[in-house]
């Protein structure tokens, strides 16, 4: 490509290739963005983006390869993504996965946290120059109300005692939220907005994609009152390009809405001591 793109609003939306993310990928496609589909499977993203195509009659919208839970992946992305790109005005960070078992990246990190949380923090800071110089830009971070049961046990972040697949899932989803509002206070008067969104209760491959029966049953028994894919998209859809939260950081969103989140993601403390935990476990990886 000779020339850098930057028509239009340019989204990013991580695992766009089905459930929220593609239905998110969609909403932004038919509202005229320009989105660039993350996915870690190019064969299901060929699909999803040609569907996307099809039903959205736009043409501005593109693939790219990312494994969030692999920090070199991250950067691989983020630096072809830069090559090809010259604006981002808005980053989705959705991907996102629950495990029935404890698995490990092959740096060792425990996939909930490296999937839901550390790719989505190296993603986020190697893109923030970029959201920088396109500002009014926006972060936006998928958490889940069940942020609400998690802990952030700092003595073991990883889970390595008492792995609980439900357990580390919220407590990952607590620490994107708290995340998010040590970002935005970070990223004050830079144009950069950070903030949460709460999808609700979505029928999507989350859960169905877990090996464990248990999990797997639990999951078909709530299916009837979970909602669609598309309505699950509908508050990242807003909180994506509603002209009125331009200027608003550090919330989080649920059905179109603010909503609250839990006590301890709000303590600056906490916020800060995640944040040099982070740090401190990325270092060492490529950069
Ligand atoms: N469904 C709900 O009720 C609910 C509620 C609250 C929050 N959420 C959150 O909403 C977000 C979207 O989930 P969903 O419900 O739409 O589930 P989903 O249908 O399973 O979609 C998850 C997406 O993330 C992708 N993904 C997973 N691991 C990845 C990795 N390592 N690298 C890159 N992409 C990866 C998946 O790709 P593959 O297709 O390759 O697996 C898929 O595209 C997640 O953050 C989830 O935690 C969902």
């Amino acid at each position: 490509m000779s020339e850098k793109v930057c028509t239009g609003q340019v989204c990013i939306v991580t695992g766009a290739n089905s459930g929220i993310g593609y239905h998110t990928a969609k909403g932004l496609a038919e509202k005229g963005a320009t989105v660039v589909m993350v996915v870690r499977n190019m064969d299901k993203g060929e699909i999803a983006m040609a569907e996307i195509k099809q039903e959205s009659g736009s043409s501005s919208i593109y693939l790219m390869h990312c494994d969030v839970s692999d920090i070199a992946s991250v950067d691989r992305f983020t630096d072809a993504f830069k090559e090809r790109f010259m604006c981002l005005n808005v980053l989705i960070n959705n991907a996102g996965a629950a495990f029935s078992k404890r698995h490990e990246t092959e740096v060792g990190f425990e996939k909930t946290i490296a999937t839901n949380y550390l790719g989505m923090f190296r993603l986020t800071h190697n893109l923030l120059p970029t959201l920088r110089e396109t500002s009014p830009s926006r972060v936006i971070n998928i958490s889940s109300g069940m942020h609400k049961t998690g802990k952030i046990n700092f003595d073991d972040i990883m889970m390595e005692k008492g792995y609980g697949s439900m357990k580390q899932y919220a407590n990952s989803k607590l620490i994107v939220t708290t995340y998010t509002y040590a970002l935005a206070r970070r990223i004050v008067g830079t144009g950069v907005t950070a903030n949460v969104v709460e999808p609700g209760f979505v029928a999507t491959n989350l859960g169905t994609n877990m090996g464990g029966l248990r999990d797997r049953i639990a999951f078909a028994i709530v299916r009837p009152i979970q909602t669609s894919a598309e309505k699950g998209a509908e508050t990242s859809i807003w909180a994506a390009t509603a002209s009125e939260l331009e200027k608003v950081s550090g919330k989080t969103f649920a059905k179109k809405r603010e909503a609250s989140s839990a006590d301890i993601a709000h303590d600056e403390e906490v916020q800060d001591k995640l944040w040099d935990w982070t740090l401190i476990t990325l270092r060492g990886q490529p950069d």
